[in-house]
């Protein structure tokens, strides 16, 4: 991760954060970890945890524990459990929190009140957190300033498309042990993540149908080459269905009793609930249909590629993280300006990660002359 490198050897000469406390919630797998310790060498106290119950990688909870970090999450945590995790996490009270999905937050704003005395900020790391954010923020109820990092041009261009795009497939891959060719793929959600889904499908060889609730959004997935229809359409040609919409019930029982036999059900929005289970439970007894076909959940309608994989490449959360750990650096900096709201990162930062990032993979780019700049309207 040499971007993040870069910013940690910075974090090591300045020690931004000495004598503060990060409370951190993202998916707790080594790519994290690596942001912790980064944190921690900027001179944090980092209190760690993760944001989804499947995600967390027991060995690298153990190896954080280990490095000094209070690390707080076992895989395959009940929900009481996880609930219970955040909490511990915010017990240090801490100046700046890291969040995943907004669940961090949400307890700061309900029943862990008490823990907001140092709070300075904070950043959020995915879609749905901003969603959840806005919601607040519209509502005059956001308490601190976040930053939605998942809004930075090098966190969701590469993440979000790219990230989503490969590891949802090696998941689901390295769990079935099927193949992809000569398949067909229903993405429901051609937003940043479908739009890596549906391309790494294609080029997986996969016939792709992409279902749709924003007309623009459904005119870009066909001019990519790709079928759109309503799910309910889509339902009776799936082999796989994968879901990356941050909406509830997006696959619900119509859908599941037009399906095929062996129809294959993933999810990889941030929360279990595009696929509604209810639905299947209530149903089809035991995911078999009354006339004997069977559907398949992966990981529990989690998402599939961090409940079944180990999550995004760490050429990918490079950049996200990078953006994570310049987020909290701006959040100390500007501490005094900041009000409650929610904010984007500085186009700049995005600019400085992006050429930290291409040099470090070799490339060069042009810069803009003196001549081109004034053509331009530039200066
Ligand atoms: P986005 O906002 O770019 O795209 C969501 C798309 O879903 C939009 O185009 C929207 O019109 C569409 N949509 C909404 N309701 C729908 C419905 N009922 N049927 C069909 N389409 C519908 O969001 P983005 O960034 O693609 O994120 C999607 C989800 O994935 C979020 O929950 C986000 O937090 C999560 N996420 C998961 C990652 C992972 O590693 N699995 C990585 C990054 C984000």
């Amino acid at each position: 991760m040499p971007a993040l490198s870069q910013i940690e050897a910075r974090f090591l000469r300045e020690k931004p954060f000495q004598g503060l406390r990060v409370a951190v919630s993202v998916h707790l797998e080594a790519k994290t970890a690596n942001l912790g310790y980064v944190l921690q060498q900027g001179g944090a106290e980092v209190y760690l945890t993760g944001s989804n119950p499947l995600s967390t990688q027991d060995d690298v909870a153990a190896g954080l524990a280990s490095m000094g970090v209070e690390t707080f999450g076992i895989h395959g945590a009940s929900p009481e459990e996880y609930q219970q995790h955040l909490t511990e996490t915010l017990k240090c009270h801490p100046h700046l929190v890291i969040d995943d999905g907004g669940d961090l937050v949400h307890l700061l704003h309900t029943t862990r009140k008490d823990a907001l005395e140092n709070l300075i900020g904070g950043s959020e790391e995915t879609t749905t957190g901003v969603y959840r954010l806005r919601q607040l923020a519209n509502e005059n109820k956001l308490l601190f300033p976040m930053l939605a990092v998942n809004n930075s041009q090098c966190k969701f261009l590469f993440d979000n498309r790219y990230g989503t795009g490969q590891s949802v497939w090696d998941g689901i891959i390295r769990s079935t042990n099927l193949t992809v060719t000569g398949k067909t793929v229903v993405v429901a959600g051609y937003g940043w993540c479908g739009k890596g889904v549906a391309m790494r499908a294609k080029g997986l060889g996969a016939h792709v149908i992409v279902t749709e609730v924003d007309p623009i959004k459904a005119i870009e997935a066909v001019f990519d080459g790709f079928d759109v229809k309503p799910m309910v359409e889509a339902a009776p040609y799936g082999d796989y269905f994968v879901t990356v919409t941050g909406d509830i019930h997006v696959i619900n029982k119509d859908a599941f009793l037009a399906m095929k036999d062996g129809a294959i059900c993933a999810n990889a929005g941030h929360f279990d609930v595009e696929v509604n289970k209810e639905d299947l439970r209530k149903n089809i007894e035991g995911y078999v249909l009354p006339d004997g076909r069977t559907i398949y959940l992966m990981a529990e309608g989690r998402l599939v590629n961090l409940a079944a994989g180990d999550g995004h490449p760490a050429e990918i959360m490079d950049l996200s993280f990078a953006m994570q750990a310049l987020a909290a650096d701006y959040i100390c900096r500007h501490e005094k300006e900041l009000k409650p709201g929610l904010y984007v990162l500085p186009h700049e930062l995005d600019v400085k990660v992006a050429q930290i990032k291409l040099s470090s993979m070799g490339y060069s780019i042009d810069s803009l002359t003196e001549e081109q700049k004034a053509y331009l309207g530039l200066k």
